[in-house]
C-alpha cells in the first residue's frame, strides 16, 4: 500500500491482543461489545495527544494552582450506524461530555454501495474536532459518504477511527478525503468476493447487537 501521510496504523501489542479475542468466532456478544469499547479507548488515547486544552484554576488542600483540562466542545463523536455505536462509550470514557451526532448508512449487499438513511448532527459541530467511528473499513464507501455529509455541514477537522481496515478501504478514503486523519488498529489482508474483510471478524453490527 502507498504511504499516506494522514494514515496511522497502531499495531500496538495491547490492542492486538484484544483484537485477537474480538476476531474469535466463539467470543460472545457481551465480551465483543466490551472489547470494542476498550480498543476504542486505547485508540483515542493514542490519537488525541494534541487535543485542544484550556487553563483552569484548581484549589488543592494546599494552594491555588493553574491546571490544564480538555477544552469544552473539543470533540464531537459521530458513529456510523449501526456498528459505530459500539465504539461511542469507548470515546466517552475519555471525553465524557462530548456530544454525539449520528449518521445512518448501510451497504447494499449486492453492489456494496453505501446508502445513507439518517443524519442528525449537533449544532456547532463544524467548530469541533469530529471523531467519526466505524469498526470496519472495507471498500471505504460508507466512510467516504459519511465524511461527505460532515463536510456538507462545514466540518473540516475530521478523524476517522476504524478497528480493522484493508488497503482498498484506506486508499479509497485517503484519496477522496486526503485531509481526514485515519486511525486504524490493524491492517487486514483483503476483501472477499462479497466485500467482507479477511481474516476480519465477520459482521461487526451483527456481533455487537446479536442480530444473527
Ligand atoms: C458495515 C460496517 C461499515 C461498512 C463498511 O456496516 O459497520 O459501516 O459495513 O463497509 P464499506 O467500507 O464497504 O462501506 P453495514 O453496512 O453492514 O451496516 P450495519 O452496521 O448496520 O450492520
Ligand atoms: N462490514 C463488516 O461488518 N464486516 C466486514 O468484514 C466488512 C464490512
Amino acid at each position: 500500500m502507498k504511504n499516506y501521510p494522514n494514515v496511522t496504523i497502531f499495531n500496538h501489542p495491547l490492542i492486538q491482543h484484544k483484537i485477537a479475542i474480538l476476531r474469535d468466532e466463539s467470543t460472545g456478544m457481551k465480551e465483543f461489545r466490551e472489547l470494542v469499547e476498550e480498543i476504542t479507548t486505547l485508540m483515542v488515547y493514542e490519537a488525541f495527544k494534541e487535543v485542544p486544552t484550556q487553563k483552569v484554576m484548581v484549589k488543592t488542600p494546599l494552594e491555588l494552582t493553574e491546571q490544564t483540562m480538555v477544552a469544552d466542545n473539543a470533540v464531537t463523536i459521530v458513529p456510523i450506524l449501526r456498528a459505530g455505536l459500539g465504539m461511542v462509550n469507548g470515546v466517552h470514557t475519555l471525553f465524557p461530555t462530548a456530544r454525539v451526532g449520528h449518521i445512518g448508512m448501510y451497504r447494499d449487499e449486492e453492489t456494496l454501495e453505501p446508502h445513507p438513511y439518517y443524519c442528525k448532527l449537533p449544532d456547532g459541530i463544524e467548530k469541533s474536532n469530529v471523531i467519526l467511528l466505524d469498526p470496519m473499513l472495507a471498500t471505504g464507501g460508507s466512510a467516504v459518504a459519511a465524511i461527505d455529509e460532515l463536510k456538507k455541514r462545514g466540518c473540516h477537522n475530521i478523524s476517522l477511527m476504524n478497528i480493522i481496515g484493508v488497503p482498498q478501504g484506506i486508499e479509497t478514503v485517503a484519496t477522496a478525503h486526503p485531509d481526514v486523519k485515519i486511525y486504524i488498529s490493524t491492517l487486514d489482508r483483503q476483501l472477499n468476493e462479497v466485500g467482507y474483510i479477511l481474516p476480519g471478524l465477520g459482521d461487526a453490527g451483527d456481533r455487537l447487537f446479536g442480530t444473527k
